[in-house]
């Protein structure tokens, strides 16, 4: 925590927050969780393994060190969110952090305050993280230019989803090993989905390939442009195709809260829902993965969602407090 400058009277002196443009890039960068793209490999595999090494703690089943006693992290959601802003709660608390958590309704954003800010007000009470959510592309970015302290991106509008692709690589490691070589289908409204963008990122930067699925309206042109790492990534429109050929699926929901998918709902699920027929298609022991929320009967049918075998629905959302642990020791702690 920032000490509190000495005012000489009976007031403190304005707060001197430290200043974004002294810290060099290298040093933000370190603290900062923005994006999967433009991260180091070497950095990915670090927070992954150190993620594993948390996950006992972060599931209660060891003690946790105490990395962030005396630390405070601000949790800014101001887009709704069950499974990223609890699990950063829980993952601060469990390395011994406070939190305080602001969201949209109920904060002076609905008086029209900017995110920014927002930030630089929370900032100003000391606080030595702050997670943010927006809707806002970029909105993370954004706020990393104007405060003093580490920022972690917990979904910005359609840009990415570090955290959510972390807990995904995690999730798949822990059930096929390395994913050098290994072929990920991602299903479903990929043109605004973060998760879908920050999933390719870190899997291809893995070395696994990546195969896009979904109607031509919701598969941006030029998706697969993400490739630059040692693995691909492919396009089809045609889910049937690649069912017998991959080693895992990642199912995702059409976001209508993005204006997506205006009039096809009807047919999606013909077209590209994960029903009990096409999942007996996959190969025996295939990873169904979905980041949640889950539109029963749309994108996946109950049977296949609630499979206790090859769901790792829920699994992901145990990683996912191990992998935010991983995050917050690596912006706050030392
Ligand atoms: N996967 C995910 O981001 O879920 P929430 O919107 O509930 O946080």
């Amino acid at each position: 925590m920032r000490p509190l400058p000495d005012g000489g009277g009976r007031y403190p002196a304005p707060v001197q927050l430290t200043n974004r443009r002294n810290t060099s890039a290298a040093a933000r960068a370190a603290r900062d969780f923005l994006a999967i793209e433009g991260l180091p490999v070497s950095e990915l595999r670090a927070l992954l393994d150190s993620a594993e090494r948390l996950l006992p703690a972060a599931m209660g089943d060891a003690q946790p060190e105490r990395h962030l006693q005396g630390k405070v992290v601000a949790n800014l959601f101001f887009e709704d969110s069950t499974r990223t802003r609890v699990s950063f709660e829980i993952a601060a608390k469990r390395l011994g952090a406070e939190v305080v958590n602001l969201g949209a309704s109920g904060s002076s954003a609905s008086k029209g305050e900017s995110l920014v800010d927002t930030a630089r007000n929370i900032e100003a009470m000391g606080v030595d993280a702050i997670v943010v959510r927006t809707s806002i592309s970029g909105g993370a970015l954004l706020v990393s230019q104007h405060v003093g302290c580490p920022v972690i991106n917990a979904g910005d509008g359609r840009h990415e989803h570090p955290t959510q692709a972390l807990l995904d690589m995690l999730s798949l490691r822990l059930r096929l090993g390395d994913l050098a070589g290994k072929r990920l289908a991602i299903v479903g409204d990929i043109a605004n989905s973060r998760v879908a963008r920050s999933a390719a990122h870190a899997a291809v930067a893995l070395g696994a390939e990546v195969i896009i699925v979904g109607p031509p309206s919701l598969v941006p042109a030029g998706f697969d442009s993400i490739a630059k790492g040692s693995g691909k990534i492919t396009i089809t429109h045609d889910l049937d195709s690649i069912l017998g050929h991959i080693d895992a699926i990642m199912m995702l929901r059409i976001q209508t809260e993005r204006a997506a998918g205006n009039g096809i709902a009807p047919d999606y699920r013909r077209a590209y829902g994960l029903t009990v027929e096409r999942r007996a298609k996959l190969r025996p022991r295939t990873p169904i993965l979905h980041p949640g929320p889950v539109n029963r009967g749309v994108e996946i049918d109950d049977a296949v969602a609630d499979d206790a075998v090859d769901s790792v629905i829920l699994a992901q959302v145990s990683c996912g407090v191990a992998a935010r642990m991983a995050v917050l020791v690596r912006a706050i702690a030392s």
